[in-house]
């Protein structure tokens, strides 16, 4: 089992160029399926989650490849219908390959799928928009073996009781092929959302009001999808991360290839530490000098263009030793709070009421041996081990891995002392 070994208390200075984004490029190899040709996805982030998600489209009969960031799919014998339980366990995304499989082959059979554990995570509201758009659906246990029996989804009008991006992706992936035109109100807003949708439409799908919450879908005929070329877009919550190592720790940096734009909801609250910051084009350059301020306002986590609940073990992290008290309040996901105890292992000062966490800045952390709970959480423990005094070993890094690429790399870009065991 490897592990990070992380020699903390250094001011950090350095550039990184932003990494392509996990959660957009998962949902657009799925996508991959519905074109019957090639598609060569370029600044496709080098993580596990993205090799799983290669496994799962060879194992349908897609040929999947990787090399230098650029990942390609050929679909076109990808005639697979089912994805085996260990290949669902593998991450939370393998439940888009549902809508994906369904929209090219009129039926599939997948299983509750893995990923972080943030609390109860169900896919009722996935389920019941296929429902309407005429699967039918029986769950066995684990299992669920979804079938439509005219080969092809037919539109529906639809209104999600929440926001929630996996249900939206699946959607969209279903009904891109269906026969009619399907809204989802209350559609996700997430930039993820939108990048799926211009994949979709480089490839022939008729797709619009994506990032306004109102999304409609024209469904074409399936043989009207081809192959193409596109390119990720850049990874706003690994920019998040990065930031939060320069602003714990001390220092300056030059964050690359970022959006700004899809960025500017954690932006304009890490601001309100203290940190010095500007955005010009995709270039993000910030300042850290003295204590971080602990943030006035309640940090809310909202769907897309509230506060990302993704940043918030990593702001936290850096938060910890601001200057006074900053509250958190996690409405996303109801078990997302797992980091804290290593954070508190390393010195810090939070507790946790309901659904918030008060978080009292402390002077100092020192370094801990702590276990990385989850992906976030693990990349606010090495931001924690940045700033500490002494050492800090990291275990359990495989949930780290699954969304950065080699982040000892790009800590060590910052002149961070960071090695992997
Ligand atoms: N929910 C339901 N029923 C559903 C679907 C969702 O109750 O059918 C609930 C969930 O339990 C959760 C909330 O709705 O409480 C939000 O879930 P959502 O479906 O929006 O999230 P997701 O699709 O499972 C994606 C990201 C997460 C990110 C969330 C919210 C991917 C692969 N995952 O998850 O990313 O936190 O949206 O923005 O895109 C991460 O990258 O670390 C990560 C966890």
């Amino acid at each position: 089992m490897q592990r990070l070994i992380i020699e903390g208390g250094k001011r950090l200075s350095g550039e990184i160029e932003l990494q392509g984004c996990k959660n957009s490029a998962l949902p657009i190899m799925a996508a991959a399926l519905l074109c019957r040709g090639r598609c060569v996805l370029r600044h496709c982030p080098e993580i596990t989650d993205i090799y799983s998600a290669s496994r799962i489209l060879n194992c349908l009969g897609a040929e999947c490849s990787f090399s230098d960031g650029t990942a390609a799919a050929d679909t076109a014998a990808a005639d697979g219908t089912e994805i085996p339980d260990a290949l669902m366990r593998e991450m939370r995304s393998s439940i888009v390959f549902m809508g994906a499989i369904l929209g090219r082959c009129g039926e599939c059979r997948v299983s509750i799928p893995g990923g972080c554990e943030l609390g109860a995570r169900p896919i009722d509201m996935h389920l019941s928009a296929l429902r309407r758009m005429g699967t039918i659906i029986n769950e066995d246990g684990g299992s669920i073996y979804c079938r439509i029996p005219s080969g092809r989804a037919r539109g529906a009008r639809l209104t999600l009781p929440f926001p929630s991006v996996g249900a939206t992706e699946n959607i969209i992936l279903c009904a891109v092929c269906a026969e009619g035109t399907t809204i989802i109100n209350n559609a996700a807003r997430e930039p993820e959302i939108c990048d799926l949708c211009g994949f979709l439409r480089s490839c022939g799908a008729e797709i619009s009001g994506d990032g306004c919450g109102r999304i409609t879908v024209e469904g074409v005929p399936p043989e009207k999808l081809h192959g193409c070329t596109y390119t990720i877009m850049p990874d706003r919550i690994a920019g998040a991360t990065y930031l939060c190592m320069v602003a714990a720790a001390g220092g300056e940096m030059i964050l690359k290839n970022a959006c700004t734009a899809e960025m500017e909801p954690f932006l304009s609250v890490l601001e309100q530490t203290g940190c010095s910051m500007c955005c010009t084009g995709e270039t993000v350059y910030l300042r850290s000098g003295a204590r971080l301020r602990a943030v006035q306002d309640r940090i809310r986590t909202m769907p897309h263009p509230g506060f990302p609940t993704d940043a918030q073990a990593v702001l936290m992290a850096a938060l910890t030793t601001a200057e006074g008290t900053s509250v958190f309040e996690e409405t996303i996901f109801d078990c997302r709070y797992r980091h804290t105890e290593a954070l508190r292992k390393m010195g810090a000062e939070i507790d946790i009421v309901g659904r918030a966490a008060v978080v009292r800045g402390v002077g100092r952390l020192h370094g801990a041996e702590v276990s990385a709970t989850d992906l976030r959480g693990g990349a606010a423990m090495v931001i924690a081990g940045l700033s500490a005094e002494g050492t800090t070993i990291i275990t359990d890094i495989s949930h780290i891995d699954r969304g950065y690429e080699k982040i000892e790399e790009a800590a060590a870009r910052l002149g961070g002392r960071v090695r992997r065991e």
